[in-house]
């Protein structure tokens, strides 16, 4: 999208043509810029539009403070795309029917213009976004993907397989190997007990024994308003 400025005097762009903005950082010059906030609202409002979403979700009132972290790949005057990541707190069910307590970084919003799709330049921007947050794409989580998105995903990283979830995020079967490095909480589906610091596969492995047991009140855990919004 081509804009009538040069992109390289609002924002700060690498020797490969990226721009990395993290709205947790002090950002007073660019609050102010009209030329930037008309970059991150005219791609936003593309991006919904391309998706055929009901309301904008990157805008740049809802940027600043948000935690979010914004990746723009820049030609010269045009910004031909951007992914925006965040972290939010989930319950996620995984193929054993546990409910796991996470934190995961997720991918937001993703679009391409769509004079330059389909050319590789989704994933030179998803690939900065994995080096600049030291992450994989199987321990990402996924708001609402696209089918472009599943398609793309699929094609780039070989992910396919994945729960349902009522939250409409996406993680793929691989997010819950190796949970011991995650640090979540995992929940029993059925009786909202709590088994700190365990992998999902246990339960069906019968390991329960060996590892910290804890029983939750399964009153308190569903009261909790993400967790009614994953079993409603
Ligand atoms: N139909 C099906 N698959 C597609 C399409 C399409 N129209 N466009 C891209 N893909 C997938 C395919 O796997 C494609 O490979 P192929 O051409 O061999 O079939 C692959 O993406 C191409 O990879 P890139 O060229 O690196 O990706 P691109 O630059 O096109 O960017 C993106 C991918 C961001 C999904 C882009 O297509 C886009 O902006 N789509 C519209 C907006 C959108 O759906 N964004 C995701 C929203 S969901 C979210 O953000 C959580």
């Amino acid at each position: 999208m081509e804009f009538p400025f040069q992109i390289s005097q609002i924002l700060p762009i690498d020797e490969n043509n990226f721009s990395f903005i993290d709205s947790n950082q002090e950002l007073s010059s660019l609050r102010i810029s009209s030329d930037f906030a008309m970059i991150i609202n005219k791609m936003g409002e593309a991006s919904s539009v391309s998706q055929s979403l009901p309301s904008i979700i990157t805008s740049a009132s809802k940027f600043f403070d948000s935690g979010h972290k914004i990746f723009f790949k820049i030609d010269d005057n045009k910004v031909l795309g951007f992914i925006k990541v965040g972290y939010k707190k989930l319950f996620l069910r995984d193929r054993n029917n546990n409910v796991h307590e996470v934190n995961p970084l997720c991918v937001l919003d993703f679009y391409v213009h769509e004079s330059t799709q389909r050319k590789g330049i989704g994933k030179l921007l998803f690939d900065y976004m994995l080096k600049n947050e030291s992450i994989t794409p199987k321990r990402l989580a996924y708001d609402r993907p696209s089918n472009k998105l599943l398609c793309f995903l699929k094609k780039h990283f070989n992910l396919v397989n994945y729960v349902t979830q009522n939250n409409n995020y996406v993680v793929f079967d691989e997010f819950f190997l190796n949970q011991n490095e995650c640090n979540d909480k995992v929940y029993d589906f059925e009786t909202g007990r709590l088994l700190k610091s365990m992998s999902p596969y246990y339960k069906n492995n019968n390991a329960f024994g060996s590892g910290t047991k804890k029983k939750i009140n399964r009153k308190n855990l569903i009261n909790d308003e993400n967790f009614k919004n994953n079993l409603a």
